[in-house]
């Protein structure tokens, strides 16, 4: 996730820039700590000084990301008011550069080039999921439910076994360009349903799965040719177009434009012109109303990071009348995850574990589609390495994800 309304700009316009492409030269990831209201103050002021931009922690700790030249200033500053303080990664660009593989061999020997040792472009991912519909035909079909600002597909694949009595289950990945573990997640999953089928519990093999791994394709291609850490999607900002991208999860229509979403398009959390006022977030929208025939039980929404299991309402620091059977699952989705040998995943309503934010896609699921289980699941890592999480992570943090999908199956199945 990260913190209330940042407000990195176009980050080409005030980072390095090389050939068209941002640079982090230099730049610094530090986790800030015994974060009050006071401190949080001093580093919105730094933020809104462009000194910083703020990735994500919770409300006692805060991981910020530092540029290159305010290293000294910011220093000084969180000396000044007493926050402690601790540097993470020393030089950003090398972790970026560090993340993801390049050598590895792609031959099309299986008929597609995706895999889960790397990040891998839209292209991969797009043809991995037609290359399914061709070879599981009976299992598999892809569809595009819309089209991006840059006119980019919107791909979905339908996992069914074809019983008529199946519940459904929405899964998506992707909607925050930089969350990279977020669509290897996806896909993860997807590759163990289909290639081990029958092996799947019955619950899972009795759902209908509606997956997209990448619902802002615009912006994850963004985030691989020019700005690793973009986040929103590439449509134009305000009335003539200032600053470019929509932060696709303050734009869907529950208690659209609330708390936690801004009205400036040159801030990370620019929540769009109206509810649904983006094609991403439209298509996710008419999909599901015009698919009213499926028995939409449970939507899971993947991010990154942090190491959360997240349930509405995220607008506000309130919770739903069943919240009890929303945390009761989520606390089942956290046991999995740890008997499976994998890390602890903090649980809770969002607006209270992380911060308020309104015109989320769980929020919209919950209340106005009617879902009765809605989460966001925020991935590895806890801040080590925050978006930059190097590629070797995808196989356990697809494992963990993969216990959380099943016991969403079986909750979907009950409900
Ligand atoms: N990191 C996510 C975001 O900032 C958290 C979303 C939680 N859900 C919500 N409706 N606020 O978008
Ligand atoms: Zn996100």
């Amino acid at each position: 996730p990260e913190a209330p309304s940042s407000n990195a700009t176009d980050a080409a316009e005030d980072q390095g820039e090389v050939q068209g492409r941002v640079l982090y030269n230099g730049s610094q990831l530090w986790k800030t700590f015994d974060i009050t209201k006071e401190k949080i103050s001093v580093l919105a002021e730094l933020r809104d000084e462009k000194d910083i931009s703020m990735w994500g922690g919770n409300t006692t700790s805060i991981d910020i990301l530092v540029k290159a030249d305010s290293v000294d200033k910011v220093k000084e500053r969180l000396t000044e008011n007493n926050i402690q303080f601790e540097v993470v990664i020393d030089d950003l660009q090398r972790a970026i550069d560090e993340e993801n593989p390049t050598d590895l061999e792609l031959d099309d020997r299986r008929g597609h080039r995706l895999t889960w040792q790397a990040y891998h472009r839209l292209p991969d991912i797009h043809g991995y999921l037609d290359y399914l519909a061709q070879t599981y035909p009976q299992l598999c079909t892809v569809q595009t439910i819309g089209q991006s600002v840059q006119g980019k597909a919107i791909k979905l694949l339908r996992i069914s076994n074809g019983n008529p009595g199946n519940k459904a289950v929405w899964v998506d990945g992707g909607i925050h360009a930089r969350e990279w573990i977020s669509p290897a997640t996806v896909t993860f999953i997807i590759n163990q349903f289909v290639s081990n089928f029958e092996n799947e519990p019955a619950a899972v093999r009795n759902i209908d799965w509606y997956i997209t791994p990448v619902l802002n394709p615009d912006g994850y291609e963004y985030s691989h040719t020019t700005d690793r850490l973009w986040r929103k999607n590439r449509g134009r900002g305000g009335i003539g177009g200032t600053c470019a991208g929509v932060d696709l999860n303050r734009n869907f229509g529950y208690k659209w434009g609330g708390r936690g979403a801004s009205r400036n398009p040159c801030t990370e959390t620019y929540g769009g012109s109206g509810p649904f006022s983006e094609p991403e977030t439209s298509a996710v929208r008419n999909f599901i109303q015009s698919n009213s025939g499926a028995n939409w039980k449970a939507y899971v929404s993947f991010h990154s990071y942090g190491q959360y299991i997240l349930y509405p309402w995220g607008y506000d620091r309130v919770v739903p009348p069943d919240y009890k059977d929303l945390e009761n699952v989520a606390r089942r989705i956290a046991s999995a995850i740890q008997r499976a040998g994998g890390p602890h995943y903090t649980i809770g309503p969002a607006a209270n574990t992380l911060y308020p934010a309104s015109g989320g896609s769980d929020d919209w699921a919950k209340g106005m589609a009617k879902f009765k289980y809605s989460y966001t699941i925020e991935l590895r890592d806890n801040g080590r390495y925050g978006f930059v999480l190097p590629a070797a992570y995808i196989q356990p943090t697809g494992t963990e994800a993969l216990e959380a999908i099943r016991v969403v199956a079986e909750a979907a199945s009950a409900a």
